[in-house]
């Protein structure tokens, strides 16, 4: 951009890392509204806190209620809530966090946006794949009762896409496996590659 001439900070990344007992990741959880995204975040989470790493759980209807709160569920808004929120993974990443994410983020480019920004072995896609018959019928915030009515606009799954991921990192089956069922694959798959 013009005129804009980025510092180059003293303390630097690897700096960070050498005080870590952990490797920083982004894990980002990716599927339909009522998949199961928040709730299996929030659980390793706990899990991943309670081992004295830091952490940060970024969420959808969170962060939309804050820092996102001038975008809508229109093709652009979601653009440009995944675009900030690459930027802002990256920036927790430098500073040694380990950033979860729970966002529905349904198109495959802005989700590869997000893992070009914070490099590719930093970045944990996490597919939960949830038909949406299971979702529908779950409706634990009763929004695809209110989607179906015709009273929310853009609704994913309805009347707004979802683009499967198709190679993800792990998925998880939520409609077919318990919370605990899951959370022992999460942990499985991920923590050998944030042990240090
Ligand atoms: S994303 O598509 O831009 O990634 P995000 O994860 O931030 O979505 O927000 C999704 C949450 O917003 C849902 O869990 C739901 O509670 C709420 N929501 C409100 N309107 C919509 C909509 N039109 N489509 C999907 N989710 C919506």
């Amino acid at each position: 951009m013009e005129n804009i001439i980025p510092h180059n900070h003293s303390v630097k990344y690897q700096d960070r890392l050498k005080a870590l007992s952990y490797v920083p990741k982004v894990i980002w959880f990716t599927g339909l509204s009522g998949s199961g995204k928040s709730t299996l975040s929030d659980e390793l989470e706990k899990i991943l806190f309670e081992k004295g790493y830091g952490t940060y759980l970024l969420d959808g209807d969170n962060i939309r209620s804050g820092l996102n709160k001038d975008l809508d569920f229109s093709d652009q808004g979601r653009v440009e809530n995944i675009r900030r929120l690459g930027e802002l993974c990256k920036l927790f990443l430098d500073a040694g966090v380990l950033v979860l994410t729970a966002f529905i983020s349904p198109f495959a480019s802005d989700r590869q946006v997000v893992k070009e920004a914070v490099g590719a072995s930093n970045f944990i896609e996490i597919f939960v794949d949830c038909p949406l018959e299971i979702c529908e019928q779950r409706d634990v915030k009763g929004l695809y009762a209110k989607a179906r009515r015709g009273e929310i606009p853009n609704f994913t799954g309805i009347s707004s896409p979802f683009e499967e991921p198709i190679n993800p990192n792990i998925r998880i089956k939520s409609g077919e496996y318990s919370i605990e069922e899951c959370l022992e694959q999460l942990k499985t798959e991920i923590l050998p590659s944030i042990v240090k």
